[in-house]
């Protein structure tokens, strides 16, 4: 009989030997044809599945509300600094050291995936607020999805607020974000800027969309959780604005960037 040489390559999302390309087996035409939207293309990508409406609509949300945030954020900012020192668009957007898409990490943008990993480990065990806060404060790791250096308790994230109201309407369950709710109760009793951040929003958020969506087996959302799919969704939706920037500092044709002396402590 004929014996397949092992191939060098798996791979399970996408083919492009037929008449047209397909996505997780949809074909191109029937993507265009049926009005799928960049949130069912994600679905059939990252998820190899197309999931409900509600569920590609919220993905959608999540890439709008963090495409931008700004000039001042530490990715943007970075940006814009290598634009102006005459680089290309490519390097502009990721650049070598802590420049652009490179900034995104634990502390900025990429906290979704801890996030999510932390409610999810703390909830599933029953631990309340109090104890899961204090139990990380031991073990001296900052609550991921925890914090925000502009945001207070007294002036929330409308990213936030907009996310949340969209899962309460749409969500058959919402006990992740809810646990994520009470946590925040607690972090704001301690200091005001201790809000849910996005990240912190988008990881619970996703916990229950995984979970109340009926279309994937603990198994599966386990191994999303672990892998790590969800800091994806900021990496994705900032380079929408880093691009953005690039271009607007391109535009502008603004000059190399010197940072002031008077902004720095020169000490010894
Ligand atoms: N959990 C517990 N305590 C916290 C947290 C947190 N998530 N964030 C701040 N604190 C407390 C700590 O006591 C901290 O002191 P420490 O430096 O000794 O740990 C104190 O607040 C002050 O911290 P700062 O670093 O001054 O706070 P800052 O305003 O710089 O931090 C940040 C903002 C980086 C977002 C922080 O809250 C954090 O690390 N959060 C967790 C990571 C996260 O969720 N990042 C995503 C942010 S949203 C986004 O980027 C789109
Ligand atoms: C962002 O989306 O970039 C922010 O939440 C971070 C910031 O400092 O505003």
């Amino acid at each position: 009989g004929r014996v397949r040489a092992p191939t060098h390559i798996i791979s399970t999302i996408s083919d492009d030997r037929g008449e047209e390309p397909c996505y997780a087996g949809v074909p191109m035409s029937s993507i265009v044809e049926q009005g799928y939207g960049v949130g069912d293309v994600i679905s059939l990508l990252w998820f190899k599945r197309s999931l409900p409406r509600y569920c590609t609509k919220f993905i959608e949300i999540c890439i709008m509300l963090c495409a931008d945030h700004g000039p001042c954020v530490s990715g943007a900012h970075n940006t814009i600094v290598t634009a102006r020192a005459g680089k290309d668009l490519v390097s502009s957007l990721v650049s070598a050291s802590e420049t652009g898409l490179l900034t995104i990490g634990p502390r900025f943008g990429g906290a979704i995936d801890d996030a999510a990993r932390y409610f999810k480990d703390a909830y599933d065990r029953g631990l309340t607020a109090y104890e899961f806060v204090e139990s990380m404060k031991k073990k001296g790791i900052r609550v991921p999805g925890i914090g925000h250096r502009i945001k207070r308790g007294d002036n929330r994230d409308k990213r936030v607020e907009l996310l949340q109201l969209f899962a309460r309407t749409n969500f058959p369950s919402v006990k992740y974000m809810e646990y994520a709710v009470q946590v925040e109760t607690y972090t704001l009793s301690k200091a005001n800027n201790l809000v849910l951040n996005v990240d912190g929003a988008i990881g619970s958020l996703f916990l229950d969309l995984l979970a109340g969506s009926g279309m994937f087996t603990k198994q599966e959302i386990d191994e999303i959780i672990e892998i790590g799919y969800l800091n994806g969704l900021f990496v994705l939706a900032r380079s929408i604005g880093l691009i953005g920037h690039t271009f607007d500092q391109k535009r502008l044709k603004q000059p190399l960037y010197r940072h002031p002396w008077e902004d720095v402590l020169y000490t010894k």
